[in-house]
Order: C-alpha cells, then sequence, then structure tokens
C-alpha cells in the first residue's frame, strides 16, 4: 500500500492518545492487539490460503480504540480521531474505508456483536478479545473496575445474562461478574482458527483464578463472619 507514514509515526501518534488511561484501554493493549491481530493475519493466511492486507490489519488495529467512548466520553459513534490519522498519511480511500470497517464491527457488544465481514476484521476482533482474556485480560479487569471503584466481588449480586450495547454500558456489577458476563464467552466467539487455538489456553487460565479466588473468598469469609455476624458468604 502506498501512503507516507509508517507504522511508528502511528505509534507515536497514538502514544499522546491513551496517555494516564487507567481503564485497560491503553497503547500496551493496542500494541499487543496489534501485535497478536498480525500473527492471527499471517497464520490464517499460511495455513488456508486466504489473502489479507497487512497494511489494513494493522492500521485498524493500532486505531481500534482510538475513538472508542470510554475514552473520549462521547457516544455518537463517530471515529475522528482514526479518519484524522489515516488522512495524514494519505492512506488510499479504498483502505481507509476497509480499516474504519473494520473498527465499527470489532468491539464487543453483548448480544449486539457482529461477525466481522472481512478476514482483516477477524483477525483484529480475535486478537481485541484475546487480549480481554487470560493473565492480562485478568489484569486489565481489576485495573478497569479499580478506575470505576467497583467492588472486586459480591456473592449477593448475580451476573446478568445475554446483556445489549445499552444495557452493558450502564452495568456496574462487581469486577468478577465480568468474567461471566463477558470474558467466558470469548473462547467461543473467536471467529478464526488460530484466535481460538490461542484462546483455549487463555481461557483455562481464568476459570483457574476464578476457582482459585472464589475459594479463598469463602475461607476469609467463612473466618470473619464469625465475628461481624456477616452472612454474606457464598
Ligand atoms: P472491546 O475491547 O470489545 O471494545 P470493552 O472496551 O468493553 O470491549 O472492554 C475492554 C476491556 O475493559 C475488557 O476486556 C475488560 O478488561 C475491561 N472492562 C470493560 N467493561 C468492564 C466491566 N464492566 N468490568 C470490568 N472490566 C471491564
Ligand atoms: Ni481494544
Amino acid at each position: 500500500m502506498e501512503w507516507t507514514g509508517s507504522i511508528r509515526q502511528v505509534v507515536d501518534d497514538i502514544r499522546v492518545i491513551f496517555e494516564g488511561d487507567a481503564s485497560g484501554h491503553d497503547l500496551d493493549h493496542t500494541l499487543w492487539v496489534t501485535g497478536l491481530a498480525k500473527q492471527i493475519a499471517e497464520q490464517e493466511m499460511k495455513d488456508s490460503g486466504k489473502q489479507l492486507d497487512l497494511d489494513v490489519v494493522m492500521l485498524a488495529a493500532l486505531l481500534h480504540d482510538v475513538d472508542d467512548p470510554k475514552l473520549t466520553g462521547r457516544l455518537d459513534g463517530k471515529l475522528e480521531r482514526a479518519e484524522k490519522i489515516l488522512g495524514r498519511y494519505q492512506v488510499p480511500f479504498k483502505q481507509q474505508a476497509e480499516i474504519l470497517q473494520v473498527i465499527r464491527e470489532v468491539s464487543f457488544k453483548g448480544v449486539d456483536s457482529v461477525t466481522p465481514s472481512t478476514w482483516e476484521g477477524r483477525a483484529v476482533q480475535d486478537a481485541d478479545r484475546l487480549d480481554a482474556i487470560g493473565a492480562i485480560g485478568i489484569a486489565r479487569t481489576f485495573a478497569f473496575g479499580g478506575s470505576r471503584g467497583r467492588r472486586m466481588y459480591d456473592p449477593e449480586e448475580k451476573p446478568f445474562m445475554d446483556m445489549d450495547e445499552q444495557q452493558m454500558r450502564k452495568n456496574t456489577h462487581c469486577t468478577l461478574n465480568h468474567f461471566y458476563e463477558k470474558l467466558f464467552l470469548l473462547k467461543d466467539m473467536m471467529t478464526t482458527v488460530t484466535g481460538h487455538t490461542i484462546a483455549e489456553e487463555r481461557h483455562r487460565r481464568m476459570e483457574q483464578f476464578v476457582h482459585d479466588f472464589l475459594q479463598e473468598w469463602d475461607e476469609s469469609m467463612g473466618q470473619i463472619a464469625q465475628w461481624t455476624g456477616d452472612e454474606r458468604v457464598s
């Protein structure tokens, strides 16, 4: 693809956007997603002979969160920052349109989520979801919960299943519920073989973590209940 920029320049452009984020949408997340998306795209090309445009994959991954409402506070769905950066380096219009389409289709929106219409989109979506699960996913989830002042766990709060985009946005549940409401569902929502393979191991790590967390919770709470009269033991 002919354009006047480089991946390094785009990384520098987006660095300033993510500075100071404490909700798990920081530059590291974006770089991990970009690396994973490239890996998935290359593997899919090798295994199935599909032709993917790696420039589209990498630029879409680098720009997938720059206009996220969690960062911008805006809900109008506009991709202003992404468009500005693509325009700055004269990315051809065809690829610009493809990249913006990937960004629109990538996000997890509960029952409103979509399977991307292109393989480039599938690679980026699987990569984004892979970074939500596993050890790093666990860390991001608690970082996000902390940034919103949420309790880590509340045994009295049962997870809500099958939420749509609006319900997900309004949800203020304890952080552990997020595993049931989203993170445990992601493995079976992968739409590339490579993504699904990587997801299996990360999924297993999360299951182990939640199991250990609940066990420690019960052990500690069981003791505390004796002298506080607190019955909140699951
Ligand atoms: P996507 O990356 O598909 O757009 P989000 O931006 O909603 O999804 O979420 C990205 C990450 O932010 C999640 O994987 C999770 O780590 C964290 N997160 C989002 N919502 C919550 C929540 N309600 N509780 C805890 N963590 C959350
Ligand atoms: Ni993301």
